[in-house]
């Protein structure tokens, strides 16, 4: 098992221990917290949902023909609009989505989850950001252009966090990334500026 795979394998018993319906969101091709979750319990009652169509009908069709589960259900939806009723999940999952938001904002995608959420339902979440230090080290020109171009990569969306009117926040760190190897945009950014960024990862469990 490797080191991710523990801290997931451990973040799903959690979840599971809290109970419930779980909506999964930004599920894209890595499936986040779902595939741990159904390791620990494959009965467990999971909406499956992405942005991508694509996605989504990729992860029936290997779930119908692995596991078989009556409770599992898939959705197609952006998570900055959900087409769920208020307060009705117990757990909303989320490994990278929120932080790589596509067509909407992340304090949007915040208070939607917020709002879909049970009274006592937690948001569990992760992604990763660059710190203030990594910054710093920097050379200037390089520090400038990435402010300039990338503001969204400084934010570790705590503030955001506490505006969608979440009640108590818990944040680990978990490692991180570089973006040397890496072909996103940030990476070629980044190689463009003759840098190599650290991004710091983190899971939170957001509090409703
Ligand atoms: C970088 S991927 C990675 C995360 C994914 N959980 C995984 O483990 O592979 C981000 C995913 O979030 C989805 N996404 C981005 N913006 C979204 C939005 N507004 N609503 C729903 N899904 C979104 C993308 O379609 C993509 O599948």
């Amino acid at each position: 098992m490797t080191a991710d795979d523990e801290i997931k394998s451990s973040v799903a018993s959690r979840i599971l221990s809290h109970g419930g319906r779980i909506l999964e969101i930004g599920t894209g091709p890595g499936g986040g917290f779902m595939p741990a979750i159904l390791k620990h319990d494959p009965d467990a009652s999971v909406t499956i949902s992405d942005l991508s169509p694509t996605v989504v009908r990729q992860w029936k069709h290997f779930l119908d023909r692995t596991l078989h589960s009556p409770n599992l259900s898939y959705a197609v939806f952006n998570f900055c609009d959900i087409p769920f009723r208020d307060e009705s999940f117990d757990v909303v999952s989320d490994g990278g989505g929120i932080g790589n938001t596509e067509q909407g904002s992340r304090a949007s995608a915040l208070r939607e989850v917020y709002r879909i959420l049970k009274p006592d339902g937690i948001l569990v979440t992760s992604t990763g950001f660059v710190t203030r230090e990594t910054l710093a080290a920097l050379p200037e020109s390089a520090q400038s252009v990435l402010k300039e171009k990338r503001p969204d990569i400084f934010e570790d969306l705590y503030e955001d966090t506490v505006l969608a009117g979440f009640s108590r926040i818990e944040s680990f760190i978990c490692g991180g990334w570089d973006t040397d190897g890496d072909d996103s945009t940030i990476a070629d950014l980044a190689r463009s500026l003759g840098v190599n960024l650290h991004f710091t990862s983190y899971i939170r469990f957001c509090f409703k």
